[in-house]
């Protein structure tokens, strides 16, 4: 019997991701054609033995999620269940408020995965549990790690380990100063024994809220008494302890999704294995009628786009979507119901739902990819502002926004619902 928990995060959560967050939750985001958690849900499908998908998270039931679940219940052939917080309890809180459902059915040889639902990765779940399994003792617990730059590496959870035995000799989140430069990637192997740590930990939180002497504690600053955070609260303990151990993924496409540009770069990764493994999902170049494709481009198949359209590398264009003569995009996501009008074009960009370009419009954003020069580069997280300007990113258009024809939209963030009157250049249009 294998489980597997997705935290999908709250409302709350996902501000660096604005405006795209502000009509679905965050893991619904599509990335080249699928959302966030459809292509953790098909990694978790690999999983022979798995049995159940459980979703935590403090989003309102609502018709997107329902729908979601509803279908890749069907695609995947598994039970899928949503499990809402009554607030949100961070990244340990849910787990240990749903032990009970979580627990049912699991011998004390099982093990269940609990995934963090904003990454994007090709995850090595079958040989994480492999691992796991030839490797950690019953009261164990693996954590995937992957490599990052001596200076991004303290923007992550850090994990010192031994690389002979594979065992965690110290956990830090987020330190201050170097400390390594594997970083937690957010995917864990847990046994039934994390309950008994997470049973302390709440209880220890507990006596903290508790102790008047506490000044300063998580529920002064609105978290609710039952919030236990996994990395800081647990994990940091567990190393040196003999219980953890990492699984390096090595060189595999890994990232979190934390802000927009992270988004451009998920999807030419996603796009690159679904050439390797999936490469009917791409679209295929007809000679005669179709578009001109460069490289790899998911195109939804309700999607009309004119043959003299030009589109890739690493493009993926929506349900619904209308692509008119002429028009040429490069490393975007256009998504739902979109319309491209002739000739415009599109580079380094989101457009989210039912917004229009005009005419020989030109939208375009700035490319943020990874530092190619530094090995283990990972894209930066930054928000859009930074000293209250905004930083040059890719230029993300908010969802039902009317671009007219023949303006330049360049490096802007466009909230919804906007018509926009003429050219604009590293601007948020409010
Ligand atoms: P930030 O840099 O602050 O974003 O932190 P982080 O990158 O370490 O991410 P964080 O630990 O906040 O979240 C990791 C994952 O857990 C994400 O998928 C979140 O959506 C999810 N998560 C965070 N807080 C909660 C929570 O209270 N409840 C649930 N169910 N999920 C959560």
């Amino acid at each position: 019997m294998l489980k597997a928990i997705i935290l999908i995060g709250s409302p709350q959560k996902g501000t660096r991701f604005r405006p795209l967050s502000l009509e679905i939750p965050k893991p619904l985001f599509p990335i080249a054609g699928h959302p966030i958690l459809y292509h953790l849900i098909e990694s978790c499908a690999q999983l022979r033995e798995l049995r159940e998908i459980l979703l935590i998270g403090c989003y309102q039931p609502n018709e997107a999620l329902s729908r979601f679940i509803a279908n890749a219940q069907q695609t995947f052939n598994t039970s899928i269940r949503y499990l809402q917080e009554y607030a949100s309890l961070g990244t340990g809180g849910g787990i240990y408020h749903f032990r009970d459902l979580i627990k049912s059915n699991l011998s004390d040889k099982d093990v269940f995965f609990v995934i963090n639902g904003d990454i994007c990765a090709d995850l090595p779940l079958v040989e994480m549990l492999q691992f796991h399994r030839e490797n950690v003792g019953e009261k164990g617990f693996t954590i995937l790690g992957t490599e990052a730059t001596e200076r991004q590496s303290t923007n992550y959870g850090c994990i010192a380990w031994d690389k002979q035995t594979n065992e965690v000799k110290h956990y830090v989140e987020k330190p201050s100063t170097f400390v390594s430069t594997t970083i937690n990637c957010g995917v864990y192997v847990f046994t039934k024994f994390i309950f008994q740590i997470l049973s302390e930990t709440y209880r220890n939180n507990q006596q903290l809220y508790n102790d008047s002497s506490s000044a300063f504690t998580n529920y002064d600053l609105g978290f609710s008494r039952e919030n236990i955070r996994l990395e800081k609260d647990v994990l940091s303990k567990l190393g040196g302890t003999g219980q953890l151990y990492v699984f390096p993924m090595g060189n595999k496409f890994w990232t979190s999704i934390k802000n927009p540009s992270s988004v451009i770069y998920a999807n030419r990764h996603y796009l690159e294995l679904y050439r390797m493994y999936h490469p009917e999902r791409l679209y295929k170049q007809n000679d005669s009628k179709g578009p001109t494709i460069i490289g790899d481009v998911f195109i939804h198949p309700t999607a009309c786009v004119a043959p003299s359209a030009v589109l890739g590398p690493n493009v993926s264009i929506g349900q619904d979507v209308t692509i008119g003569y002429g028009v040429r995009v490069r490393e975007s996501i256009i998504l739902g119901s979109c319309v491209l009008q002739d000739h415009c074009c599109v580079l380094y960009s989101i457009i989210a739902w039912n917004s229009t370009v005009g005419p020989w419009s030109r939208v375009e954003g700035t490319p943020n990819d990874p530092d190619p020069n530094k090995q283990f580069s990972k894209i930066e997280q930054d928000s859009l502002f930074q000293d209250g300007k905004l930083h040059p990113s890719i230029t993300v258009i908010g969802n039902n926004v009317s671009i007219p024809g023949e303006v330049v939209v360049l490096n802007a963030v466009v909230l919804p619902h906007k018509e926009i009157g003429s050219s604009s250049k590293n601007q948020i249009i409010l």
